[in-house]
């Protein structure tokens, strides 16, 4: 009688023992398990947008983007983040033609994202758009942003700034029901110029707006606002920007990374996915390209918390001038 018993309660303990330690077990695995290059947002299109991407700025000139996009494909990147304002919309499209069949990839498993130009605001902004189409050589984008809320050659104070960048909204949702681009969005836009936007979006609603972002610079009203209405934030300059090591440096970032056994661009990078952001690193060596998308671990919250409470400044231009 008191064997089965015991047995019974054996078993309980091994199954309470087995619970908690497969539920430990799922709930490590369920926060890691989808791997950052995995890791996709749901746009008001229905498009899938990768979380992580690969930023393109000051990478020019045929080989060297060739190369870099060959690696960044191969490490798994599967968006691409240019600009017309950029100059290798060119290259890419042409990179892209010859490395796509390397990776057994076609057009629809990469998204490209571009950039109107701020000199191209207004109703020029749906040729820019034609243009930028045909640079990178592709039928449609996936995701074509306002660079900035200014006009190149307006005064930042001017409301001439504010009209001609709803003109350019009203283009690109042109271009959205004309086919040349699957979403639209904006970059640089504070809480004031979204609102705006939000106001009068022309029946689209932006897709994302992709600002600086990074521990030494986040704006959380800014989140809030495109959380609430569905809109991704991705951010830019995660490691500080080029010819910047000031975050790569700090040696808070350092210990919690040294903790973590990790790099500080990792835990940056992480910093910002952790929080639902998209993040679009730039590199050019392989060894840092494949680092930054290899970002499968946790930050624990009280080091989260750490990282999200440095004082703030700001690194790249600052759109609260525009009006
Ligand atoms: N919308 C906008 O106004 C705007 C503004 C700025 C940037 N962006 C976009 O955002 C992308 C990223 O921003 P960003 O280019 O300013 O800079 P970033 O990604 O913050 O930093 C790039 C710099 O970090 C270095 N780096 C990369 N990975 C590293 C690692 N694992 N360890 C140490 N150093 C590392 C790079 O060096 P190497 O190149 O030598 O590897 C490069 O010098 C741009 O390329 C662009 O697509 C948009």
């Amino acid at each position: 009688m008191f064997e089965p018993v015991q047995n019974v309660r054996c078993f309980h303990l091994f199954g309470v023992l087995l619970f908690l330690f497969t539920s430990t077990k799922i709930a490590e695995i369920k926060s890691e398990e989808i791997l950052a290059k995995d890791m996709n947002f749901k746009l008001p299109s229905g498009d899938l947008m990768p979380m992580v991407g690969f930023g393109t700025y000051q990478v020019r000139g045929a080989d060297l983007i060739k190369s870099t996009l060959d690696n960044a494909l191969g490490a798994g990147y599967r968006l691409i983040d240019s600009a017309a304002a950029y100059g290798n919309e060119k290259d890419i499209g042409a990179a892209l033609k010859e490395l796509l069949p390397k990776y057994n990839l076609t057009r629809k498993d990469i998204f490209i994202t571009t950039k109107l130009a701020p000199h191209d605001q207004g109703e020029k902004a749906y040729q820019a758009l034609e243009t930028s189409l045909k640079n990178l050589d592709c039928e449609y984008l996936d995701l074509y942003l306002i660079h900035w809320p200014g006009v190149h050659g307006v005064n930042s104070s001017s409301e001439e700034n504010k009209k001609l960048r709803q003109e350019s909204w009203k283009q690109l949702v042109k271009g959205v029901k004309n086919g040349l681009t699957r979403n639209i969005g904006v970059s640089n836009y504070n809480v004031r110029h979204m609102k705006e936007l939000l106001a009068n979006d022309g029946g689209v609603k932006p897709a994302a707006n992709q600002v600086e972002w990074h521990p030494h610079y986040h704006q959380p009203e800014l989140l809030d606002l495109c959380k609430k209405e569905g809109i991704l934030l991705q951010a830019y300059s995660s490691l500080g920007g080029t010819g910047n090591n000031d975050l790569l440096t700090d040696a808070r970032v350092k210990k919690i990374a040294d903790k973590l056994g990790k790099s500080p661009a990792q835990i940056l990078l992480r910093w910002a996915l952790q929080q639902n952001i998209a993040i679009i690193p730039k590199a050019r060596s392989k060894k840092h390209i494949d680092e930054n998308i290899d970002l499968n671990f946790v930050i624990p919250e009280e080091d989260m918390k750490i990282l999200s409470s440095f004082e703030q400044t700001k690194y790249a231009w600052d759109p609260d001038t525009i009006a």
